[in-house]
């Protein structure tokens, strides 16, 4: 990516920011659209987040829950998806039923700067940069210590990753919450 395209498709928001907030004036529209990360960058940030049966797996604006879905498949990870626009949440629901993953995987509607994350073990994000900078607080507030950050392509300021790998033209991130006294 996808970069440019992703970029590109941020010209698309003002109208669906209009429709999702005229759904339910009690949530805002999203504030970047929906593209899905490829499923072979998806099975890397699993992988480098090293995603086991007793992680809880946060995607933060979850799409069509790929992630989630994939981290309860492949591993007997939980995951929470969470997703501002409705459709996403209608489709990411859909696939969690078709995947056979619905007592792991739940999937709900909400703002992803509002959400309880705080029983997250492993988050992962698909974000803008200036998103991933206003969320850095939240995380680091939120997390527990330990907890693992996986994202991919967008910079985290200077939030030093632990590890990094190129797939698919996309840089993955993986980061660590550390000890509190840090
Ligand atoms: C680039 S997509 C990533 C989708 C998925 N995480 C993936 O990697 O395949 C970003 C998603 O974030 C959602 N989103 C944008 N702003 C949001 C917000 N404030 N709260 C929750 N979801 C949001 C969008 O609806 C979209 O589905």
């Amino acid at each position: 990516m996808q970069r440019r395209q992703f970029l590109a498709g941020l010209g698309a928001l003002g109208v669906a920011g209009f429709v999702g907030a005229a759904e339910d004036s009690a949530l805002r529209g999203p504030d970047v659209i929906f593209v899905p990360t490829p499923n072979d960058v998806v099975d890397t940030m699993l992988k480098m987040a090293g995603v086991t049966k007793n992680d809880t797996v946060y995607d933060l604006g979850c799409g069509d829950g790929r992630i989630v879905i994939t981290a309860a498949q492949k591993y007997g990870a939980r995951g929470v998806g969470i997703d501002i626009d409705p459709e996403r949440v209608k489709e990411a629901t859909a696939n969690v039923k078709k995947a056979r993953v619905a007592d792991r995987v739940k999937i709900v509607r909400g703002d992803l700067f509002e959400a309880d994350i705080s029983a997250a073990t492993v988050v992962t994000l698909y974000l803008l940069t200036d998103l991933n900078l206003k969320l850095r607080p939240k995380l680091w507030k939120d997390l527990n210590p330990g907890t693992r950050v996986v994202w991919h392509a967008f910079s985290m300021g200077d939030w030093k990753p632990e590890r990094t790998a190129d797939v698919q033209g996309s840089t993955v991130y993986l980061w660590r919450i550390p000890p509190r006294t840090a």
